[in-house]
């Protein structure tokens, strides 16, 4: 029998899963629109959803596919200084590797005017490419897309956009703007970003132009996803997994896509065992060693932000089994439904608990009912 391989699981924001489950839907709504073109709505999207959903690793998924199907892309992190100075850099980038063209194509290309029109407007002396304005980069870009055939179109991805800052967000409203909403050229756009960006980046002023942006959620994965998204890895990598300890990792995961793999990683490095069959031990020292990763890099930090009586509610809410009723809530407490509220909304926003339903709260995930509980070993999950 061959030896299993090293361990399949990628425990760290950004990176790419082994296996990426329960997100086709959003990528085939991405393509759709695509080849629809510059009308369709979800040409111009925002996607959102906490730390650790995968947005990250969903852009880059997107943007993988859109270049199988003939789209030229650049990716950009609105978060970084001058995110609108990186996009720049990468647009310019693009533009020197399209004049870069294989020569055949090339050689058609320049009979069709080939060229990248900013070169010929650019007054004396010319400006590097990119410092000239986003609308014109992607204005350039457009007519060499529609004359040279090298793609299809252009896909920009921008991830983090909660923290852009309104300058460089309000340039490429601006360029996407005029340039996809206004001239119908195909350069679609795909952001991702935290809940919070209604509250930071689209509460400001002259922001109506993402306000218009489709919009979608990235969530929790079901159960089903979550055991496959556990599973097929292992196998992949030549392991095998226990019916039971399979469960025992999914569930606890609560589909919470970075804990779907700081499960699987620590479940495998548990394993003792040569052929790498995941026993139910393994998973549960998994599952207390994920527990415990998850708590140093999410839980501590998220439970330091909150006031006094933002952790007395969530204790609250933590303490029942599961999903609670607002009306319980307030009643448990001895407080007004409006007070609930306003405590609602502070934990919603910091990511504490989620809301599965109308007046319905439960906490973030499973793991932080757990760690409130004092690391309560995962009883309610034991058979
Ligand atoms: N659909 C998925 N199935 C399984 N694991 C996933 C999926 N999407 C992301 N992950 C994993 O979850 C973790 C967080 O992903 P990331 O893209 O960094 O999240 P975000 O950008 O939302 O914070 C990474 O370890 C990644 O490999
Ligand atoms: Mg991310």
């Amino acid at each position: 029998m061959a030896m299993p391989e090293q361990n399949p699981f990628t425990p760290t924001f950004g990176a790419a899963p082994p296996l990426m489950v329960e997100r086709d839907d959003t990528i085939e709504r991405v393509l759709a629109a695509l080849r629809h073109g510059p009308r369709h709505p979800d040409f111009t999207l925002l996607l959102t959803g906490r730390q650790g959903t995968g947005k990250t690793a969903l852009l880059d998924a997107i943007a993988a596919a859109a270049r199988h199907e003939g789209w030229l892309s650049v990716s950009a992190t609105a978060s970084a200084p001058e995110f609108g100075t990186q996009l720049r850099h990468e647009l310019s980038a693009l533009a020197e590797d399209m004049q870069r063209a294989p020569k055949t194509r090339l050689a058609s290309a320049q009979a069709l005017g080939f060229g990248l029109s900013w070169a010929k407007e650019a007054p004396d002396p010319q400006p590097l490419l990119h410092e000239l304005s986003l609308r014109r980069m992607l204005t350039g870009i457009a007519d060499t897309l529609a004359t040279s055939g090298i793609g299809e179109g252009l896909l920009i991805t921008l991830d983090e956009f909660h923290a852009a800052d309104v300058d460089g967000a309000r340039e490429l409203a601006a360029a996407v703007q005029h340039v996809t909403r206004r001239e119908q050229r195909p350069v679609a756009l795909v952001m991702a970003a935290l809940p919070e960006v209604t509250e930071t980046v689209l509460a400001d002023m002259g922001m109506t132009f993402f306000h218009r942006c489709a919009r979608g959620e990235i969530g929790l994965l079901g159960y089903d996803a979550t055991r496959t998204a556990l599973e097929v890895p292992i196998r992949q990598a030549g392991g095998s997994i226990d019916g039971t300890a399979l469960e025992l990792g999914a569930r606890s995961s609560g589909g919470y896509p970075f804990m779907v793999q700081l499960v699987g990683y620590h479940g495998w490095e548990s394993c003792a065992d040569d052929a790498k069959h995941l026993a139910v031990d393994d998973m549960h020292e998994g599952i207390h060693e994920a527990d415990q990763a998850l708590a140093a890099m999410l839980l501590m930090p998220l439970w330091s932000a909150l006031s006094p009586t933002d952790r007395e509610v969530l204790r609250h809410i933590a303490a029942n089994d599961g999903p609670i009723e607002v009306a319980a809530l307030a009643s448990a407490l001895h407080k007004s439904p409006s007070y609930i509220n306003t405590y609602r909304r502070r934990l919603l926003r910091a990511g504490a608990i989620t809301a599965p339903d109308r007046g319905i709260l439960d906490v973030r995930d499973p793991a932080m009912r757990r760690w409130l509980d004092g690391q309560r070993p995962i009883a309610d999950i034991e058979h």
